[in-house]
Parts: C-alpha cells; sequence; structure tokens
C-alpha cells in the first residue's frame, strides 16, 4: 500500500513557479531516489496544452533548471510519463469535475492539491476543491499547499483562513514560505541547539542587536504587476523576514516537531512590540529604485517599469526597527533590511555582541566598533563565520579582526539541496514542522497591517530614491546611525 502513487494535482502547472522550482525539485527527489511512492503529475491551468505538451514543456523546466547536470533522462521518463493535464478556467466545476473523475477513475488514495497560481484564483479553487474533499474522505490522505502571499492585511487573510477552514482540516493545509525549506535557515536551530556554548550568549546581557539582511540584485522586471501591488511589506517582510526573527529569537522547543517549534515561533510574534501610528512610522524607512548599475548591469529605475503606476509609492527596499518584548531580548533592537537592486545578493543574520566591559589594545581598522560579530550566511556561500580581535604580530600590541570561518561547501562538498526539495518531501510525508500554521500567518499579518494601516493613513507623494547598485536610501543609514550602530556591508 506504501507503494500506490501520489497524485499531485497543480494548479496553475503553466506558470513559472513550477517550471522554475517545482518540477525540478520533483526530478532531484526522483532521481535520488528519495521519494517513498511514484508521484503523478497532474496538471490543471487555462491554457489549451495537450498532456504530450505538458510533458514537454515540463522537460524543458528540468532541462532548464535542474540543480545537478547532466539531466538524467530515464529519471525525467519516470516523472513523466504518467503526467496529464486538466485544461480549465479556476472558477468552472466542470473542470473539478473532470479532475475528480480522473482522480476516480485511477484511483489515487493520496492526493495533494498544489496551489501555483497568481493568489487572486485561491478562494476560487479551494471552494471548488471541496467536491474533492468528499472524496477524500474516503481516502489514505489529502493535503493542500498554498504558497504564499497569503492574503495582502490581516482582514483578507482571516478570510483566506476561514476559506481553507471550510474545506480542510489544519492538519491537511501546507503554507509554504520556501525559507523555512533552506538548508541553512533550518541550520539556525541546530547551531543553536546542538551546541551548548552559544545559547549562554544569546541574550541582551551579550547581544548588542541584530540585523538581518535579505539583499537582491535583481530588479523587479517582469514581476512588476505583482510586485507594484505589494512591495517588500508584502512580499518579503512579512513572511521570510519574520520567520527568521521568529527562530533567531524563539525559545528551545522541547522537541524537534511540528506542534513545539511553531509554538515558540508564536511566542516571538506575539513578544514583538506593535507598530501602531507613529512608531510604525518612527521604526520603518521605505526607498524605490532609481536607474544605476548592479554588477554591471544596467537596471532602469522602478517607476519606470513596464507595469509600474508612474508615481507610485510602493518601496523596493525597507528597512525596519523590531523590538521583541520579552526577558530575553529587551534592549536589544532587531534591525532588519531588505531591497531588490542592491548590489550583492546576500542573506544573513548578524548577531553584534557588545564591547569588552573596558578596552585595553588599539583596534586597527575598527573605528572603535565591538569586535565579535557571529554571522549567519543564509546563501550565497552559505557557511557561519565568527569575527574576533587578534593580536597583530609585532613589538606593538594593536589588534586586528580576523574570523572563524564555516563553510558548507567546504565541509559536507556540495551545494545544499533546493528548499523545494524538503518542503515536497515534508509535505509528501506529512510532517509540518517547516511550514507555516495558521496562528502565525495570522500574527504575522496583524503586525504588519498595523504598519500598513500608518503609512496609509499618513501619505507620501513619493519615496526616497536610491541608485540601483547602492545600498538603499541615505534615510535608512540615518535611521541606524541616530541609534550609534552601522549596517553592514556584506558580500
Ligand atoms: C520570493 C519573493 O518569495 O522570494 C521574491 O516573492 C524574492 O520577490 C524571492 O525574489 C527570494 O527568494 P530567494 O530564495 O531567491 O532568496
Amino acid at each position: 500500500d506504501a507503494n500506490k502513487p501520489i497524485a499531485l494535482v497543480i494548479f496553475g502547472v503553466t506558470g513559472d513557479l513550477t517550471r522554475r522550482k517545482l518540477i525540478p525539485a520533483l526530478y532531484q527527489l526522483c532521481k535520488d531516489d528519495q521519494l517513498p511512492a511514484p508521484l503523478h503529475v497532474i496538471g490543471f491551468a487555462r491554457r489549451p496544452w495537450s498532456d504530450e505538451k505538458l510533458r514537454e514543456e515540463l522537460t524543458a523546466g528540468i532541462m532548464q533548471f535542474a540543480r545537478t547536470k547532466p539531466v538524467n533522462a530515464q529519471s525525467v521518463e519516470e516523472l513523466l510519463k504518467m503526467a496529464t493535464y486538466i485544461q480549465s478556467d479556476f472558477q468552472e466545476p466542470e473542470g473539478y469535475n473532470r479532475l475528480l473523475g480522473y482522480l476516480e477513475e485511477k484511483g489515487y488514495q493520496k492526493v495533494i492539491f498544489y496551489l501555483a497560481t497568481p493568489p487572486d484564483a485561491y478562494v476560487e479553487i479551494i471552494q471548488n476543491l471541496s467536491v474533492c474533499q468528499r472524496y477524500a474522505e474516503q481516502k489514505q490522505w489529502v493535503r493542500i499547499v498554498v504558497e504564499k502571499p497569503y492574503g495582502r492585511d490581516l482582514e483578507t487573510a482571516q478570510n483566506l483562513e476561514d476559506y481553507l477552514h471550510q474545506c480542510f482540516s489544519e492538519d491537511q493545509i501546507y503554507r509554504i514560505d520556501h525559507y523555512l525549506g533552506k538548508e541553512t535557515v533550518q541550520n539556525i536551530l541546530v547551531f543553536r541547539y546542538a551546541n551548548g556554548i552559544f545559547e549562554p550568549l544569546w541574550n541582551n546581557h551579550y547581544i548588542d542587536h541584530v540585523q538581518i539582511t535579505v539583499a537582491e540584485t535583481v530588479g523587479v522586471g517582469t514581476r512588476a504587476g505583482y510586485f507594484d501591488k505589494s512591495g517588500i511589506i508584502r512580499d518579503m517582510f512579512a513572511n521570510h523576514l519574520l520567520q527568521l526573527v521568529t527562530l533567531t529569537a524563539m525559545e528551545a522547543p522541547y522537541a524537534f516537531n511540528e506542534s513545539s517549534v511553531r509554538d515558540e515561533k508564536m511566542k516571538v510574534l506575539r513578544s514583538l512590540r506593535p507598530m501602531k501610528g507613529k512608531e510604525a512610522l518612527i521604526n520603518t524607512v521605505r526607498g524605490q529604485y532609481s536607474a544605476g548599475e548592479v554588477n554591471g548591469k544596467q537596471i532602469q529605475a522602478y517607476l519606470q517599469e513596464d507595469r509600474v503606476a508612474p508615481d507610485s509609492i510602493t518601496e523596493t527596499y525597507l528597512a525596519a526597527r523590531l523590538h521583541i518584548d520579552n526577558w530575553r531580548w529587551a534592549g536589544v533592537p532587531f534591525f532588519i533590511r531588505s531591497g531588490k537592486a542592491l548590489p550583492v545578493r546576500e542573506t544573513e543574520i548578524a548577531i553584534q555582541f557588545k564591547q569588552v566591559p573596558l578596552s585595553l589594545f588599539n583596534w586597527k581598522n575598527m573605528a572603535g566598533e565591538a569586535p565579535n560579530v557571529l554571522v549567519l550566511r543564509l546563501q550565497p556561500d552559505e557557511g557561519i563565520n565568527l569575527s574576533l580581535g587578534a593580536k597583530i604580530p609585532g613589538p606593538i600590541n594593536e589588534i586586528a579582526p580576523v574570523k572563524m570561518e564555516f563553510c558548507y561547501q567546504d565541509a559536507f562538498g556540495s551545494e545544499p539541496p533546493e528548499a523545494y526539495e524538503r518542503l515536497l518531501l515534508d509535505c509528501i510525508q506529512g510532517d509540518q514542522t517547516l511550514f507555516t500554521r495558521t496562528d502565525e500567518v495570522i500574527e504575522q499579518w496583524r503586525f504588519v497591517t498595523d504598519i500598513l494601516k500608518a503609512w496609509e493613513e499618513n501619505p507620501v507623494k513619493s519615496l526616497p530614491q536610491y541608485l540601483a547598485g547602492s545600498w538603499g536610501p541615505v534615510q535608512a543609514d540615518k535611521f541606524i546611525e541616530e541609534e550609534h550602530r552601522r549596517w553592514r556591508r556584506p558580500g
């Protein structure tokens, strides 16, 4: 029975996510023999594709985006030989009846519905899926995977959650935040809780502040239509960045399992000091890129991008100062920033430890900064480093910063797998630890919606501009310098 095939129904199978991420990840799992049972892809979308065309397109996706190359033709064949396409509008009940008929005819006992469509189609798909849910009642299991963004604010997120819960129970719902699927993100907890030496320092007695950076070099390009309605706050901050905050700040779970880990993350979200009204305005800095050069490539100004309103005030850069009001973190600000068209692609969490109580030496090239920074480099060049002060050889007592380094590539000889490989496998195996729970989603939106409201109630005509290829608006530097701290310059 364990070998019975699993049906993976992908809504929006013709889109970018399927081609770039889902299918290459499934291919990798198939090739590495990690799938516990054969997996049959059932594509569901609007375009007039045939089964043959579906297989061709998915094969092309694998050829282009597979993590390990050369691509193994036999694994592609194995993964796609049963692939089927159902053409239908998402609001068309008849399409779902055909889907149901197909699932019944083949007698699938395990079914995953994957929403890889633009989010505005979610509600109609979920409503129509209630047909399939009845089918599910007699089967082994049925699960649904939902991609972010889950809603646009607290109210719409609540709405979506209500719809989901009308048709599915929480243990059937897998909300993807693909950052949680990244090896290095999971390693935050391993680093903290498999090693005894850091945790005693991981608090306001020893830590001055935390900086979390998710910098991207790309502009918004072809995604401008979506992005202009979202901005960094909805696209990155309400999910990926807040998840990184929770993993950095949470208490030790009692076990590495879905309820315990997510309970601890929830406590962090609840401890975030709300940013209402003026608090939101003084604790955030927004910016928008103007034309410039990133890595030798010219990027046009955000306001000139196709499908961006010429007077748009959507932020392509956001910096924020968060406070976590609990015993561990009281008085330790978390400085968070993310932006498009920045000079390097780099995601890192930097823990800045406090100064020694009394300085005995002359520091070279340190400008009075505290020397001990622990940096978790999440991507690229995955690893961890710790900066220390060391004596420069010679007769004078001069100190320079040096680094202790751990690099994934050197230690394990390979690059970490793609986030989607792990997440798809976990969903197939029924493990929700790395998926966002309903209460987390709601709490994230509660926090973010206060900020959105404050921005709305205090409208601006335009946002501070920053040159594409620079580190964001000058306002962001002032904002952290007011506190006698400085942004790191990763890369
Ligand atoms: C996505 C956002 O969730 O994450 C994108 O919608 C962003 O705007 C991407 O580029 C970043 O993901 P990664 O894995 O490249 O860091």
